[in-house]
């Protein structure tokens, strides 16, 4: 049965990107970015979806859109009924490049419904939700929680463990041009593995969490390293070999395939003077190999999802700008 409880008349969100893996952490550590969506949602009568910002011609604004979509598994799952939203979405986070855009609609989506009807599940009801969702957890954690996540999924529960960033980690993002479906980045890995590529990605991750919880960024250089995912991935971003193998020599503490890609990250010491250098060395390389792309300096998110206060008598797109500083 479902209960009428305090429906708000409006609720916003800002959410931000998330890469996952860092490496050696498949489908288990992940890292919110300062790269962000906005959602806000109102009960309406009738559905109506607007999104703004580039690349959302083929989203679907109708009850298929994924936004609405998990917005009704949240009042499912709370027993409330709100079947017809007003939905708007802005993002600045790039579609199908490896930076979280569809984990953070989902978590934008589900926190957004849960403050819309005052808040009755957790945060980690939500994280569980979502990761069933998704089917990995570590996208969906970052864009939740904030800083690095170290996160686990057994199929019907999602734990994790929230990491402060260093306050020197900064992030240099190459962002090709080509959309990479997960999908597809996931049906090129092999169903299993030797024990020993097994052990090599156990000791890197470990000691990769190691090093970013206790701030001994220059072990990131070794630990930054995988066999589970990135090689048989490579074939899917031309120059990608090349970047793993040699970023480090042009600055980067790190360099890893963001998510599925296509996306390279590479971690940098934000005091360090190297930036400009391997910016070029990223985009020389992938430009060798005939690929468009743009680099993005970003910095890790602490905040995670974000409930915005009650906006006042604000259009959607004043309540963004408005949090943009513009
Ligand atoms: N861990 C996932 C993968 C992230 O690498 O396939 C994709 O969103």
């Amino acid at each position: 049965m479902t209960k009428q409880i305090n429906i708000r008349p409006r609720a916003a969100v800002k959410v931000p990107a998330s890469t996952a893996n860092l490496g050696p952490g498949f489908d288990t550590l992940g890292m919110a970015l300062n790269l962000f969506a906005w959602i806000e949602m109102k009960p309406s009568s009738e559905t109506q979806i607007h999104l703004y910002g580039d690349e959302m011609n083929d989203i679907p604004c109708d009850k298929s859109n994924l936004i609405y979509k998990v917005a009704q598994t949240v009042f499912a799952e709370a027993g409330v009924a709100v079947p017809e939203l007003e939905i708007s979405m802005y993002s600045d986070i790039p579609l199908a490049r490896g930076l979280g855009s569809s984990a953070a609609a989902i978590i934008g989506g589900m926190v957004c419904a849960n403050a819309l009807i005052g808040n009755p599940l957790s945060q980690d009801r939500i994280f569980t939700l979502a990761t069933a969702l998704e089917k990995h957890p570590d996208n969906v954690g970052a864009s939740l929680f904030g800083g690095i996540v170290v996160t686990v999924w057994n199929g019907e529960r999602a734990e994790h463990i929230r990491l402060e960033p260093h306050p020197a980690l900064e992030v240099l993002a190459a962002i090709p041009e080509f959309h990479l479906e997960t999908e597809k980045a996931r049906h090129v890995l092999p169903q299993s593995v030797s024990m020993q590529d097994a052990v090599f990605n156990v000791s890197h991750s470990s000691l990769l969490v190691a090093a970013l919880a206790s701030g001994k960024l220059p072990l990131i250089r070794q630990a930054m390293k995988d066999k589970l995912h990135q090689p048989y991935r490579a074939a899917l971003v031309p120059g990608m070999k090349a970047i793993l193998e040699n970023a480090t020599e042009y600055g980067a503490l790190g360099v890893a395939l963001s998510g599925a890609g296509p996306t390279l990250l590479a971690l940098v010491d934000g005091q360090g003077v190297h930036k400009v250098q391997l910016e070029q060395f990223l985009l020389d390389t992938l430009q060798r190999e005939g690929i468009t792309a743009a680099t993005l300096r970003l910095k890790p998110n602490a905040e995670g999802a974000v409930v915005l206060p009650e906006p006042a008598q604000q259009s959607f797109m004043e309540l963004v700008k408005g949090e943009m500083g513009v």
